[in-house]
């Protein structure tokens, strides 16, 4: 028996306990940032506050400061065969299938259950078994999420992908409402986490899972090591002793320039829960959204490391929230935890190389009112690496702030602010509680930050995914409520992404697209291509009898004023599933997205990858794209 206990779709898992948002901070309201522009931007202001009403109101702001329009292509970028709503609905069996553009074909790869050594068998769906915990500490996790691929040396298809579990509900994953004992608890545990593996493709153009010394799985429970000013404080010490291990919630994904994957540590608070009914959380737990029965995945009755109120754990819950960073290359390196990058519910993460030679950072804090934060590193990366120092390790941390005139401000988020130095008493506290210090500094609410990517001009991209619960608009997110999501734009001054001065403009709103054919809702995942290519995944329920669905931009597309950019959508997935991550071979004719808990785990919604059969349960999977032609993916 399927437990719906969580709810009809993943959005109910989330949704329900992001609905309020833990942020009472009541940052920059609209009429405030007006009003704090006022002096600076007099002349220009009223005609900024009653362009507020077009979504491109601030692109090409001035000469110089705004978002230089990216270089046309001849033909466009994007000329595939958009998959109709009408397609969808004749083609999909009732939301059971996936449909791809008529340009396109797919491939399953590494779905829930593929063992990554030999000597293990598959878990393929089997609606009366489960893997056990051992065995799915040897096999592709669920929940596949971010991911980046690593090409062997002169490859373009063979190489190592590193992707994200991110999570499987107790009805997936268990088969049962809730773990009954430690071992379910640990199948749970072994289930999420991060895969390493290799993957190839043969001479038939078929991918598939190749057994390599480097494969391995981390999860929660694999040693791990932390850098960065919170490494060896007292925030990162229990009572217990025992020493720091595991990932949990990896959503989104990043990559380094020195060949390093990023895995973002999202809604770990979910995890977690409370056994003492006479246990107060405290007001950095109720900030990061601690609460007695977390996400319901009751790994806090069984593992006492879960659970909040037990005085033995007691830092156990600042080891999460961070950006941490894997070699795929060394199966024996444990990941990396940098906490020089603040610690909330990291969804993804972008970095450039800035003309210095240092990196900065983009990373969205996904939950509603959140924000959007930068880093930018003490050094240059070239010189750190050979020094044996991670670049990630130190540097300077920033939480951005809009304004309706199209500008922006990276505020930064250390004890030489005078506000800051007064509310923590170290940079590690800081650090730990990067929330409370963003609340502080006037950053601005967003509209759940999701993922970031760099497109041309230094032009980063992020999503805002959806704000039911928004009554006041403020100048990066201007929907009331915010049922669609929209993405924006931000560049610094200059195209220097050391610059703590930007400009930002709205790229879309999805409620523009609502009456189109290209309609899409709650974009999520994002990734830009080096030729412009913008690829958004999304989660959320679509309309039109939509499924999640990847859809592309061309960011080169010769946009009139007022002109919103258009979708075209290449794949649709299946029902209650999220389509999510992205990964390509260098040479971009192969890529990689996910299909994230297709059916919600019901096998009555959806078999998938299995043929339907009303039986076998859905697996996670990534789904592998090509074009027929052989062209580049996108185009
Ligand atoms: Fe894991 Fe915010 O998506
Ligand atoms: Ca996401
Ligand atoms: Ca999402």
């Amino acid at each position: 028996m399927i437990s719906t206990k969580l709810g009809g779709d993943n959005a109910a898992i989330h949704d329900e306990k992001e609905s309020v948002g833990s942020n009472r901070s009541g940052n920059t309201t609209f009429a405030e940032i007006a009003a704090t522009r006022r002096d600076v931007m007099a002349g220009s202001l009223a005609a900024a506050v009653s362009g507020f009403l077009a979504p491109k109101a601030f692109a090409g702001y001035s000469e110089g400061t705004g978002i230089p329009e990216a270089k046309q292509v001849e033909g466009g970028l994007v000329n595939f065969e958009p998959v109709t709503i009408e397609q969808y609905t004749a083609q999909s069996e009732g939301g059971t299938v996936p449909v791809i553009s008529s340009d396109y074909e797919f491939q399953v790869l590494i779905p829930w259950g593929t063992p990554i050594v030999p000597g293990v068998a598959e878990y393929t769906g089997d609606p009366n078994t489960r893997p056990t915990a051992a065995e799915q500490e040897l096999m592709v996790g669920i929940g596949h999420d971010g991911m980046w691929f690593f090409p062997e040396a002169g490859a373009t298809s063979d190489g190592m992908l590193c992707i994200n579990h991110e999570f499987g509900t107790d009805s997936h994953l268990l088969g049962k409402d809730d773990p009954e004992n430690l071992d379910d608890v640990r199948l749970s545990q072994a289930g999420h986490g991060v895969s390493v593996v290799r993957i190839a493709e043969d001479e038939q153009g078929s991918w598939d899972l190749v057994f390599d010394d480097r494969n391995r799985r981390i999860t929660v429970n694999t040693p791990v090591a932390f850098d960065g000013p919170v490494a060896g404080s007292p925030f990162l010490v229990n009572p217990a002793g025992n020493p720091p291990l595991g990932t949990v919630n990896n959503c989104g994904s990043g990559f380094t320039p020195w060949g390093t994957y990023l895995t973002c540590e999202e809604n770990f608070n979910g995890y977690f829960g409370i056994v003492d009914p006479n246990y107060q959380l405290t007001e950095s737990q109720a900030r990061y959204g601690f609460d007695a029965d977390g996400f319901g995945y009751g790994w806090y009755n069984f593992d006492p490391r879960f659970d909040i109120s037990n005085k033995d754990y007691v830092n156990e819950s600042n080891r999460f929230g961070w950006i941490v960073e894997i070699d795929p290359q060394n199966p024996n390196q444990p990941p990396v935890k940098h906490t020089a990058l603040g610690r909330f519910k990291h969804e993804a993460i972008a970095i450039q190389e800035t003309p210095s030679g240092k990196v900065a950072c983009y990373m969205g804090d996904d939950e509603r009112f959140d924000y959007c934060y930068k880093f930018v590193s003490e050094f240059r990366w070239e010189d750190a690496i050979q020094a044996g120092i991670s670049p990630l390790a130190s540097g300077r941390l920033y939480v951005a702030r809009f304004f309706v005139t199209g500008r922006g401000r990276w505020i930064e988020l250390s004890r030489r602010n005078p506000t800051l130095r007064e509310a923590f008493a170290t940079d590690e506290e800081l650090l730990v509680n990067a929330r409370q210090a963003a609340d502080l500094v006037g950053a601005t609410p967003m509209d759940r930050p999701e993922w970031t990517s760099i497109g041309q001009n230094n032009t980063v991209y992020w999503t805002l995914t959806n704000n039911s619960n928004r009554t006041e608009k403020n100048a990066a997110n201007r929907e009331v409520p915010n049922n669609d999501g929209h993405i924006i734009r931000t560049r610094e001054f200059g195209g220097d992404p050391e610059s703590q001065d930007f400009s930002w403009d709205f790229y879309i709103l999805a409620s523009s697209t609502r009456e189109s054919e290209g309609v899409f809702t709650d974009p999520d995942a994002a990734y830009v291509d080096p030729e412009g290519r913008l690829f958004i995944g999304t989660d959320g329920g679509q309309p039109d009898g939509l499924q999640d669905q990847l859809t592309v931009f061309d960011t080169t597309e010769n946009l009139g004023p007022g002109q919103d950019p258009t979708p075209k959508r290449l794949f649709v997935g299946v029902n209650s599933d999220e389509i999510t991550g992205w990964a390509t071979t260098p040479d971009l004719r192969t890529a990689f997205t996910n299909m994230q808990h297709p059916g919600d785990g019901n096998p009555q919604n959806t078999n998938f990858p299995a043929m339907t059969d009303g039986v076998t349960i859905p697996r996670d999977c990534t789904i592998v794209l090509k074009k027929r032609d052989g062209g580049v993916v996108g185009s």
